[in-house]
């Protein structure tokens, strides 16, 4: 069974293969999953719906305030609803991934969101969680036990995030990959809880591995550093 209280962090940018990753490692593991981009995409979500200018620090963040989410956290069947309606498909439209950096650069919304996400990974003690997003292993959680900093060639990543929006031609890929270069550019560069590798973290390079293949070097890399504590 899962040692008692255990915190895998996943940190990386977009189309680094982290939500699969992290969701197989929590099955493997028998933990619990949260996605904390998820969160911010609900909130960023939610301001696009009711026509928030999202340049407006203030008004996001009295969003952010009022907003109830509530997030499912079975690797198997991860979910997210805010004030009480699903929003599981609506995150992921390309309006919202283009929006949520201008949003998750809001001090006040971090600060929400981060305290919304220690509560989610204090209830799941004394088992456990894995936790995927840009500041598990930095800020969210400083005290996980495995951190993970996955990356991957952005050419690759804006290839899978192509293929995951169902796109097939050329022109996507690289409309894609602008927008990637984009978002990783403000997700880096933002002043509050910028996307860095934390300490301790075994950094893996997913470009030319498989899921499984990350999960198991993953895996074989925490059985090396658990015989040695
Ligand atoms: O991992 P993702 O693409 O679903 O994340 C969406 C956005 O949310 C991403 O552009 C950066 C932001 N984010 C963040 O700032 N901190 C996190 N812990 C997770 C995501």
């Amino acid at each position: 069974g899962p040692v008692e209280g255990l915190i895998v962090a996943v940190d990386g940018p977009g189309g680094s293969g982290k939500s699969t990753v992290a969701r197989e490692l929590a099955r493997r593991l028998g933990l619990r999953y949260l996605d904390t981009g998820a969160m911010y995409r609900a909130v960023t979500q939610l301001a696009l719906e009711r026509r928030i200018d999202i340049e407006d620090p203030q008004a996001v963040a009295e969003l952010a305030e009022r907003a109830v989410l509530s997030v499912g956290t079975d690797p198997d069947e991860p979910s997210i609803a805010v004030d009480g309606v699903g929003v599981d498909a609506e995150i992921r439209t390309r309006a919202v991934t283009n929006a949520v950096s201008a949003i998750a650069a809001v001090p006040a919304v971090r600060a929400r969101l981060v305290a919304q996400q220690r509560q989610v990974i204090a209830a799941t003690r004394p088992g456990g969680i894995v936790v995927e997003g840009r500041d598990i292993g930095s800020v969210v959680a400083p005290d996980a036990q495995i951190k993970v900093f996955l990356t991957a060639s952005t050419e690759v990543r804006a290839l899978r995030r192509s293929r995951q929006l169902g796109e097939k031609g050329v022109d996507d890929v690289a409309r894609t990959l602008a927008e990637l270069d984009r978002r990783d550019a403000l997700d880096s560069s933002r002043a509050a809880d910028p996307l860095a590798v934390p300490e301790g973290a075994i950094v893996l390079d997913s470009t030319a591995l498989s899921v499984p293949e990350v999960v198991d070097e993953v895996l074989r890399r925490c059985g090396q550093s658990s015989n040695v504590t």
